[in-house]
């Protein structure tokens, strides 16, 4: 029989020699790693010192006895599959031990290919549920990783990342504000072969052009007036790991000229320093301008856009993905609860207005919104009244906006009204199939104003 207890370290707490010698001579010649214990007391000290992989405990043994060393075990949350060795005859001890959580038992008289068999598929049951872990761990632990959205749109944002991620691409991630830039950058780092060294964030709007430079760079002392001291810059700070130039759309010419150095040769110089340092970085930049456009305008070198743009990722508005609201509106939810309560319910109305919302701020506007609403909602219930949309911006005004928009030019106001509201009656009759009564309820007004309104025409 062939086994893969290779690596695997195995705990065996028994107070009789002759059943530690035994099963250490089926094991160990497999490949297992044996450590022994000859009381419970012995066992919870092994245990401590380093965690097994598989454990067995006799049921009978100097206390905790085996069954209450598997109790303690679960109690404190460790999950490693234990094995419970039982006289055969004991069903009612094999029947407590598996309620009890063991992974299975092993039954005297021993049966050594039985042992070999039990002990190798505990030994892949712990391998697997290590593994689920880590992946779970890798893709939803932490909260900033987590992108959420099943769209089209969405998807293909999905395959670029799985793609580019384990490479060291430079990356553009382009779309308009609030749509997910940064969460991006950070998904594709943690998702990278760099995921255990640092991600730098920098911000390349918020300082001014000579700031910024020995932000990036660092600077020499003395490099300038205030420069007191040595500085490493940010490209030093994420050495193996990633930087994310945000906002690159806004960064100087000088500046541009730099970073275009920092991609072709990978080194760069402290500001007022000569040193010629390496640049072991990822870079991945993002802009929510048209860069194509900015290098026309010459405000953007052309030469420095395809280095960055190796790789271009664009993030969809939300308005491009209505579809994905109702997940973003629960997950949103569930992050911002009231008070660390359960995430807090919403009314479908309001669900319906957040859906038909425009989203000139996407995610981001989205997010906020819902954050205000639990809030104003106290955790309860929440309804259209805590929303507080502009409603300037809902999709049916700016489907009003673009239908008018057309007519701007085309009569005097005056007149414009008065077709305007001719034209609103009588769809609304044709609705209603004739039925003036539910035409005026239709308009919210009033039988008599609607029949009025209507001989005036
Ligand atoms: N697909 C998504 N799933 C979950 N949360 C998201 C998603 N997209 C964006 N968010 C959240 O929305 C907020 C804004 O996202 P982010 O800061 O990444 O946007 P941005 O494109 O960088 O915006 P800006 O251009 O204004 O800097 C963050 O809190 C982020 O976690
Ligand atoms: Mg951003």
């Amino acid at each position: 029989m062939t086994t893969t207890l290779a690596g695997g370290v195995v705990l065996i707490a028994d107070d009789e020699e002759p059943i530690l010698d035994l099963l250490r001579d089926i094991l160990e010649p497999e490949g297992a790693s044996v450590r022994t214990a000859r009381s419970g007391r012995e066992a919870l000290a092994a245990l401590e010192a380093e965690e097994p992989d598989v454990a067995i405990f006799d049921v009978r043994m100097p206390p905790p006895d085996g069954l209450t060393l598997l109790k303690t075990l679960r109690e404190r949350g460790i999950d490693l599959p234990v094995l419970i060795i039982t006289a055969q005859d004991s069903s009612t001890m094999t029947i407590e031990a598996m309620q009890r959580g063991a992974y299975d038992y092993l039954g005297k008289p021993f049966d050594p290919d039985e042992i070999l068999h039990t002990v190798q598929r505990a030994l892949e049951h712990r391998r697997l549920t290590r593994r689920v872990l880590d992946l779970e761990r890798q893709f939803s632990q932490d909260p900033r990783d987590i992108l959420i959205g099943r769209s089209g749109p969405m998807q293909h944002v999905y395959k670029l990342i799985g793609r580019v991620a384990g490479s060291d691409a430079t990356v553009l991630i382009t779309g308009e504000s609030g749509t997910g830039k940064e969460l991006v950058a950070h998904v594709l780092h943690r998702n990278s072969a760099r995921r255990e060294g640092p991600f730098i964030a920098v911000n390349c709007a918020a300082l001014p052009e000579t700031l910024l430079e020995s932000e990036l760079f660092g600077h020499e002392k003395g490099a300038f007036t205030g420069a007191m001291a040595q500085r490493k810059g940010r490209f030093e700070q994420a050495a193996k790991g990633s930087i994310f130039l945000d906002e690159i759309g806004e960064v100087s010419p000088t500046t541009q000229k730099k970073l275009l150095r920092v991609l072709q040769e990978r080194t760069f110089e402290r500001v007022g320093g000569n040193a010629l340092l390496k640049a072991n970085v990822r870079v991945i930049a993002a802009t929510n301008r048209d860069l194509i456009e900015g290098a026309r305008a010459g405000n953007f070198r052309e030469d420095l856009y395809y280095r960055l743009n190796v790789v271009n990722i664009h993030m969809p508005a939300l308005r491009e993905r209505n579809d994905d609201i109702p997940l973003l509106i629960d997950h949103f939810l569930r992050k911002h609860r009231f008070g660390g309560g359960e995430a807090a319910p919403i009314s479908d109305a309001a669900m319906e207005l957040l859906q038909n919302h425009a989203w000139p701020g996407n995610v981001r506007q989205l997010e906020n919104t819902i954050e205000r609403a639990v809030v104003l909602a106290q955790g309860g219930l929440i309804g259209p009244e805590h929303l507080l949309l502009d409603r300037t911006l809902t999709v049916h005004e700016q489907m009003l906006d673009s239908a008018l928009a057309r007519l701007l030019t085309v009569a005097p106001l005056p007149q414009l009204l008065e077709e305007l509201r001719a034209r609103l009656l009588t769809l609304a009759l044709e609705r209603c199939h004739g039925d003036r009564a539910a035409a005026a309820r239709m308009l919210g007004i009033s039988e008599a104003l609607f029949t009025s309104v209507m001989s005036d025409e």
